[in-house]
């Protein structure tokens, strides 16, 4: 698998709680491969969080750093590349993600992601009134986007080794 990315990344999206982090990280360990996590390296770029970069600067300004550091991450390979949940909607992004990556869905119930996510209180897009609804909103908006990913792996709950080796057997 890893001979036949070349220097191409294997790149998790989807949804916030979908696991991209979590299973990214098994994922580079088991392939041998460096793990990056976007988010993180954002958060390095600007030296702040990325609420605080939400709270200060706004999204736009948030997204626009996310569509330059994918652009970055993605000119070394090969990598396993967790991106935010968001990432796979700007079209750079995406087209840029086709030339120089696999991209691999990671989906999983509209139920399954708010058990997840509801305890954390850290991700800016779902601090409203009613944060489950938020959810539902904008999984139903993202869903087109992460479906055009070339593979799609179902997220379960459980050992996140299930998800490492579908991915690899997808991609290989
Ligand atoms: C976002 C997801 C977050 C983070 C930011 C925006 C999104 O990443 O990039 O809060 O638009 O879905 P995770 O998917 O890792 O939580």
């Amino acid at each position: 698998l890893v001979r036949s990315l070349g220097d191409r990344s294997i790149v998790l999206v989807g949804f916030m709680g979908c696991g991209k982090t979590s299973t990214g990280r098994r994922l580079a360990q088991r392939l041998g491969l460096p793990f990056i996590d976007a988010d993180a390296e954002i958060e390095a770029a600007a030296g702040m969080t990325i609420a605080e970069i939400f709270a200060r600067h706004g999204e736009p300004s948030f997204r626009d750093g996310e569509r330059r550091v994918m652009a970055r991450l993605l000119e070394h390979g090969p990598r396993v590349i967790a991106t935010g949940g968001g990432a796979f909607l700007n079209e750079e992004t995406r087209a840029r993600i086709a030339r120089r990556g696999v991209s691999v869905w990671l989906k999983a119930e509209p139920d399954v992601l708010w058990r997840r996510v509801r305890k954390r209180s850290h991700r800016p897009l779902l601090q409203s009134a009613d944060p489950e609804k938020t959810l539902r909103t904008l999984l139903r908006e993202r869903y087109p986007y992460y479906a055009r990913a070339d593979v799609t792996v179902i997220s379960r709950d459980g050992p996140h080794e299930t998800a490492v080796e579908e991915i690899i057997a997808a991609v290989e």
